[in-house]
Protein backbone atom coordinates (compact mmCIF):
# COMPACT_ATOMS: atom_id res chain seq x y z
CA UNK A 1 0.00 0.00 0.00
CA UNK A 2 2.92 2.18 0.73
CA UNK A 3 4.16 2.47 -2.91
CA UNK A 4 0.38 3.66 -3.91
CA UNK A 5 -0.21 6.98 -4.80
CA UNK A 6 -3.90 8.78 -3.81
CA UNK A 7 -4.92 11.90 -4.80
CA UNK A 8 -8.45 13.66 -3.75
CA UNK A 9 -9.11 14.94 -7.40
CA UNK A 10 -9.21 13.76 -10.57
CA UNK A 11 -7.60 16.96 -11.97
CA UNK A 12 -4.59 16.03 -9.80
CA UNK A 13 -3.86 12.69 -11.96
CA UNK A 14 -0.97 12.99 -15.15
CA UNK A 15 -2.31 13.59 -18.09
CA UNK A 16 -1.97 10.11 -19.30
CA UNK A 17 -4.26 8.71 -16.64
CA UNK A 18 -7.03 11.45 -17.13
CA UNK A 19 -7.08 10.38 -20.55
CA UNK A 20 -7.36 6.52 -19.44
CA UNK A 21 -10.28 7.15 -16.91
CA UNK A 22 -12.01 9.24 -19.07
CA UNK A 23 -11.74 6.34 -21.70
CA UNK A 24 -12.58 4.22 -18.98
CA UNK A 25 -15.84 6.11 -18.19
CA UNK A 26 -16.95 5.80 -21.54
CA UNK A 27 -16.22 2.07 -21.67
CA UNK A 28 -18.56 1.45 -19.02
CA UNK A 29 -21.57 2.25 -21.57
CA UNK A 30 -21.36 -0.86 -22.92
CA UNK A 31 -21.33 -2.89 -19.96
CA UNK A 32 -23.78 -5.67 -19.88
CA UNK A 33 -25.04 -5.71 -16.27
CA UNK A 34 -28.56 -6.12 -15.89
CA UNK A 35 -27.72 -8.74 -12.74
CA UNK A 36 -25.54 -6.56 -10.75
CA UNK A 37 -26.23 -3.31 -12.01
CA UNK A 38 -22.63 -2.28 -11.56
CA UNK A 39 -21.75 -0.87 -14.50
CA UNK A 40 -17.39 -1.41 -14.90
CA UNK A 41 -14.96 -0.23 -17.80
CA UNK A 42 -11.20 -0.59 -18.19
CA UNK A 43 -9.13 1.19 -20.44
CA UNK A 44 -5.38 0.17 -22.08
CA UNK A 45 -2.49 1.95 -22.91
CA UNK A 46 -0.11 -0.13 -24.85
CA UNK A 47 3.78 1.11 -25.51
CA UNK A 48 2.94 2.17 -29.00
CA UNK A 49 -0.26 4.72 -27.73
CA UNK A 50 -2.83 1.93 -28.59
CA UNK A 51 -5.58 2.33 -26.43
CA UNK A 52 -7.89 -0.92 -25.79
CA UNK A 53 -11.43 -0.39 -24.19
CA UNK A 54 -14.10 -2.84 -22.75
CA UNK A 55 -16.44 -3.32 -19.91
CA UNK A 56 -18.18 -6.42 -18.13
CA UNK A 57 -20.41 -8.77 -19.85
CA UNK A 58 -22.91 -10.48 -17.60
CA UNK A 59 -25.12 -13.72 -18.09
CA UNK A 60 -27.99 -15.31 -16.73
CA UNK A 61 -25.88 -18.20 -15.64
CA UNK A 62 -24.10 -15.80 -13.27
CA UNK A 63 -20.87 -17.78 -13.07
CA UNK A 64 -20.37 -16.99 -16.20
CA UNK A 65 -20.27 -13.09 -15.85
CA UNK A 66 -16.61 -11.64 -16.74
CA UNK A 67 -14.93 -8.30 -15.57
CA UNK A 68 -14.06 -5.55 -17.82
CA UNK A 69 -10.82 -6.16 -17.19
CA UNK A 70 -10.03 -9.27 -18.18
CA UNK A 71 -11.91 -8.37 -20.91
CA UNK A 72 -9.53 -5.51 -21.66
CA UNK A 73 -6.01 -7.36 -21.08
CA UNK A 74 -7.47 -10.89 -23.01
CA UNK A 75 -7.70 -8.27 -26.24
CA UNK A 76 -4.93 -6.92 -25.97
CA UNK A 77 -2.97 -10.16 -25.81
CA UNK A 78 -5.13 -11.37 -29.16
CA UNK A 79 -5.94 -8.34 -31.19
CA UNK A 80 -2.12 -6.81 -30.43
CA UNK A 81 0.16 -9.63 -29.77
CA UNK A 82 3.38 -8.75 -27.83
CA UNK A 83 2.67 -5.26 -27.21
CA UNK A 84 3.14 -4.51 -23.46
CA UNK A 85 0.24 -2.42 -21.25
CA UNK A 86 1.67 0.11 -20.25
CA UNK A 87 -1.60 1.48 -17.66
CA UNK A 88 -4.69 0.21 -17.34
CA UNK A 89 -7.56 2.17 -15.77
CA UNK A 90 -10.55 0.56 -14.39
CA UNK A 91 -13.76 2.29 -13.18
CA UNK A 92 -17.33 1.60 -11.95
CA UNK A 93 -20.86 3.01 -11.34
CA UNK A 94 -24.12 1.57 -10.60
CA UNK A 95 -26.91 1.64 -12.97
CA UNK A 96 -28.42 5.23 -13.87
CA UNK A 97 -25.62 6.81 -11.10
CA UNK A 98 -23.50 9.46 -12.52
CA UNK A 99 -21.04 9.03 -10.09
CA UNK A 100 -18.57 7.09 -10.37
CA UNK A 101 -17.55 4.26 -7.02
CA UNK A 102 -15.28 2.20 -5.81
CA UNK A 103 -13.50 0.14 -8.46
CA UNK A 104 -10.73 -2.11 -7.07
CA UNK A 105 -10.17 -5.03 -9.18
CA UNK A 106 -11.12 -8.29 -8.42
CA UNK A 107 -8.72 -11.38 -7.18
CA UNK A 108 -8.94 -12.67 -10.55
CA UNK A 109 -8.55 -10.06 -12.47
CA UNK A 110 -5.44 -9.53 -9.98
CA UNK A 111 -4.32 -12.42 -11.24
CA UNK A 112 -4.59 -12.37 -14.33
CA UNK A 113 -2.77 -8.73 -14.61
CA UNK A 114 0.09 -10.32 -12.89
CA UNK A 115 0.60 -12.87 -15.74
CA UNK A 116 0.26 -10.02 -17.96
CA UNK A 117 3.38 -8.44 -16.35
CA UNK A 118 5.14 -11.74 -16.10
CA UNK A 119 4.68 -11.99 -20.38
CA UNK A 120 5.68 -8.81 -21.13
CA UNK A 121 8.78 -8.92 -18.26
CA UNK A 122 7.65 -5.28 -16.56
CA UNK A 123 5.10 -3.44 -14.75
CA UNK A 124 2.21 -2.23 -15.75
CA UNK A 125 0.54 0.55 -13.66
CA UNK A 126 -3.27 0.69 -12.99
CA UNK A 127 -5.28 3.44 -12.06
CA UNK A 128 -8.45 2.67 -10.35
CA UNK A 129 -11.04 5.04 -7.91
CA UNK A 130 -10.00 3.30 -4.21
CA UNK A 131 -11.22 3.66 -1.00
CA UNK A 132 -12.19 6.92 0.15
CA UNK A 133 -12.71 8.20 -3.11
CA UNK A 134 -9.37 8.66 -3.66
CA UNK A 135 -7.77 8.14 -7.36
CA UNK A 136 -5.06 5.60 -6.79
CA UNK A 137 -2.47 4.53 -9.29
CA UNK A 138 -0.49 1.09 -8.13
CA UNK A 139 2.97 0.46 -10.42
CA UNK A 140 1.97 -3.03 -11.01
CA UNK A 141 -0.08 -5.79 -10.73
CA UNK A 142 2.53 -7.62 -8.42
CA UNK A 143 2.16 -4.81 -5.86
CA UNK A 144 -1.98 -5.61 -5.71
CA UNK A 145 -1.56 -9.47 -4.95
CA UNK A 146 1.29 -10.29 -2.66
CA UNK A 147 2.97 -13.71 -2.31
CA UNK A 148 1.14 -14.45 -5.47
CA UNK A 149 0.50 -17.90 -8.11
CA UNK A 150 3.11 -17.39 -10.94
CA UNK A 151 4.10 -19.19 -13.76
CA UNK A 152 7.42 -20.10 -12.05
CA UNK A 153 5.24 -22.28 -9.24
CA UNK A 154 4.97 -25.08 -12.23
CA UNK A 155 8.65 -25.33 -12.74
CA UNK A 156 10.32 -24.94 -9.37
N1 LIG B 1 -16.63 -6.68 -12.09
C1 LIG B 1 -15.69 -6.21 -12.96
O1 LIG B 1 -15.96 -5.99 -14.15
N2 LIG B 1 -14.44 -6.01 -12.47
C2 LIG B 1 -14.05 -6.24 -11.18
O2 LIG B 1 -12.87 -6.14 -10.87
C3 LIG B 1 -15.05 -6.57 -10.18
C4 LIG B 1 -16.37 -6.97 -10.69
C5 LIG B 1 -17.97 -6.94 -12.61
C6 LIG B 1 -18.34 -8.40 -12.66
C7 LIG B 1 -19.83 -8.34 -12.56
O3 LIG B 1 -20.37 -8.14 -13.85
C8 LIG B 1 -20.11 -7.10 -11.73
O4 LIG B 1 -18.93 -6.32 -11.78
C9 LIG B 1 -20.47 -7.38 -10.29
O5 LIG B 1 -19.56 -8.21 -9.68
Amino acid sequence: MKDFARFKQLEDLDSESKYLVHKAKEATVTAYAPYSKFHVGAAALLEDGTLVTGSNQENASYPLCLCAERIVLHTCATQHPGKAVKKLAVVAHRKNHKELTMATPCGACRQVMLETEVRQGGPMEIVMLGPAHQWTVCPSAESLLPLAFTPNHLHE
